[in-house]
């Protein structure tokens, strides 16, 4: 009997870790790691599709990670562009719409040209929202949402008191979307690294132990139901 998964969370977003574990696991080189990291990318964002699920949310680099060698940041950049050129086709078949969160500016040219071509080809699509974090770091994000609407303020368009949780929610990358209701981060690391601080604030959690490679769909679905089963207050009481 297939697992009750009622209901589904809105928003998901995972911060997909593990894969340096990996590879050492298996004596691979880390760029190893990443590739089979993407391979079961590929498969959540199947399961997610045809599950319905609104909103996913993969973390795939971090703005902290340009702090890793050369030859590792120019592996998975060389990701990046494979995966939306091998992708694209049957991601824009299932209607997903793709949004980039973090810094799009700061990629090299041919990946900056990637993302903006596959948000320009999904934009009209209906299914499953996949944002990408790509270059993200929630200071930053929360810190440019400031300027924003600073610079607002400065040219005499907005009132300081105007400003509320939906303003501010509305300068933020996830802008228009919902928070996120289940956050999951593989490989057993117990942290956020600076990830959707402010859109976390009263999502479920969850902390398996696999390494992303090595997370399944049917691990994902377990995640799903259990979800279901969390008794959610947002700070009041249920009866
Ligand atoms: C996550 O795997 C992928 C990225 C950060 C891009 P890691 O590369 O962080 O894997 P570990 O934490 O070293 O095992
Ligand atoms: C978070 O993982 C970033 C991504 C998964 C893309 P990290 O592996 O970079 O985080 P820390 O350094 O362990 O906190
Ligand atoms: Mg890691």
């Amino acid at each position: 009997m297939p697992e009750n998964m009622q209901p589904l969370p809105r928003h998901v977003a995972i911060i997909m870790d593990g894969n340096g574990r990996w590879a050492k696991q298996h004596k691979f080189e880390i760029a190893m790691g990443h590739r089979r990291g993407v391979e079961t990318l590929r498969e959540i964002v199947r399961c997610s599709s045809d599950l319905g699920l609104e909103v996913l949310t993969l973390y795939a680099f971090s703005t902290e990670n340009w702090k890793r060698s050369q030859a590792e940041v120019a592996a998975l950049m060389g990701l990046v562009l494979d995966f939306f050129h091998s992708d694209i086709d049957e991601l824009n078949e299932r209607r997903v719409k793709i949004r980039i969160l973090g810094d799009t500016d700061a990629l090299p040219g041919p990946q900056r040209e990637a993302v903006r071509g596959a948000q320009e080809i999904t934009a009209g699509n209906t299914g499953l929202q996949l944002n990408i974090a790509l270059n993200y770091g929630s200071r930053d994000e929360i810190v440019k949402a400031a300027r924003d609407l600073a610079s607002l303020v400065k040219e005499g368009r907005l009132e300081p008191e105007q400003i509320d949780q939906s303003l501010f929610a509305s300068k933020l990358y996830t802008a228009g979307q919902p928070d996120v209701d289940l956050l999951i981060r593989t490989s057993g690391e117990l942290r956020l690294s600076n990830f959707l601080l402010y859109q976390n604030a009263y999502a479920e959690m969850m902390f398996p132990e696999a390494l992303w490679p090595d997370f399944s769909v049917e691990q994902f679905r377990a995640a799903l139901a259990s979800f279901g089963k969390r008794d959610r207050r947002f700070g009041g009481r249920n009866a």
